[in-house]
């Protein structure tokens, strides 16, 4: 077998399933997206996050938690960078159970920097009855814990810096929230259920959360569905990845060390065996 039918033979194999699955769910890639944090240099765009932690706060918030974000890390280095002062505002704009006082009562305060986004249900049941039975999922790692194979060969390609491909989790997101059509003819769902073409099965327990002009920008940024949703998927990328950027500065100085230390490895080798002939 020469290696030309050996690559083949691979490919085909890597190729098959990835064609049967596609035609059983024959759901679209979500195109990929031009994101600030992709690349070995990349890093979040500021006003980005403000913007979309603004969409959170207005729009997705009434369903979804947001349960391992504190108000605290809005104000820190790497995220939305907003200012304490700002930060704390925000946090007090909600009501977070506390207790119990001396009296033994549990008791509702105004959040304060140390305390997380608090969820929008009491527990999963009732945002169950509240939904028709779906479940928002909690946001704070969403950007991550969604994404999809780009199966045989691309993966390989995933493997090599200056190509990967770390942004499924986000472009999925900003696929879906656009993914919103009209039913094709014949497809009948169930009340509650929309059609949408980048969820699974197409139908999905999630009313269109976006429309174009629903969060008021003070940036100048357009106020449509396409911006709303890469402000609100890149922030959930920094909300799944807060440090993101320390990340990529360190494997960056990695990397700058180990050629450093080839180099020296190298030459010491040179000189230890220049003397046996
Ligand atoms: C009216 C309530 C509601 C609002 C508002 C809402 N969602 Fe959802 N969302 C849901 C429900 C319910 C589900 C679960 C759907 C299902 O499993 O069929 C869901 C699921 C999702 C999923 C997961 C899809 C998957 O792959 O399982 C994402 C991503 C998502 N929502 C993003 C958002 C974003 C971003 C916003 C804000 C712009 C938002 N949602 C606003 C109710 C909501």
């Amino acid at each position: 077998m020469s290696w030309k039918s050996i690559v083949l033979a691979a490919a085909l194999a890597g190729a098959a399933p990835a064609l049967a699955e596609e035609g059983a769910h024959s759901q679209p890639k979500p195109p990929r997206q031009q994101w600030s944090f992709a690349g070995a240099f990349g890093g979040f765009d500021q006003g980005q996050l403000r913007r979309g932690l603004k969409v959170y706060r207005e729009v997705c918030a009434s369903c979804h938690s947001l349960s391992r974000v504190a108000f605290r890390n809005l104000a820190e280095k790497g995220g939305p960078e907003l200012s304490v002062a700002q930060a704390k505002e925000i946090a007090e704009s909600y009501k977070v159970k506390d207790g119990p006082n001396d009296a033994g009562d549990y008791f509702e305060r105004p959040g304060r920097l140390s305390d997380r986004f608090p969820p929008p249900f009491a527990n999963e049941q009732a945002a169950r009855a509240a939904m028709n039975g779906a479940y928002p999922p909690d946001m704070s790692v969403l950007a991550k814990a969604r994404g999809y194979s780009r199966g045989f060969p691309l993966f390989l390609a995933d493997a090599l810096p200056g190509f990967s491909y770390q942004e499924h989790g986000v472009d999925y997101i900003v696929a879906l929230l656009e993914g919103y059509t009209d039913m094709p003819n014949g497809v009948e769902l169930p009340p509650g259920q929309y059609y949408n073409v980048y969820m699974t099965g197409h139908r999905i327990g999630m009313p269109p959360p976006l429309s174009n002009g629903v969060v008021t920008y003070d940036d100048g940024a357009p106020q449509t569905v396409d911006q709303y949703a890469k402000d609100v998927s890149a922030f959930l990328m920094w909300t799944a990845e807060p440090h993101l950027e320390a990340r990529k500065s360190i494997g960056l100085k990695v990397v700058g060390f180990l050629i450093v230390l080839s180099f020296l490895v190298y030459f010491t080798k040179r000189k230890i065996w220049s003397s046996v002939h």
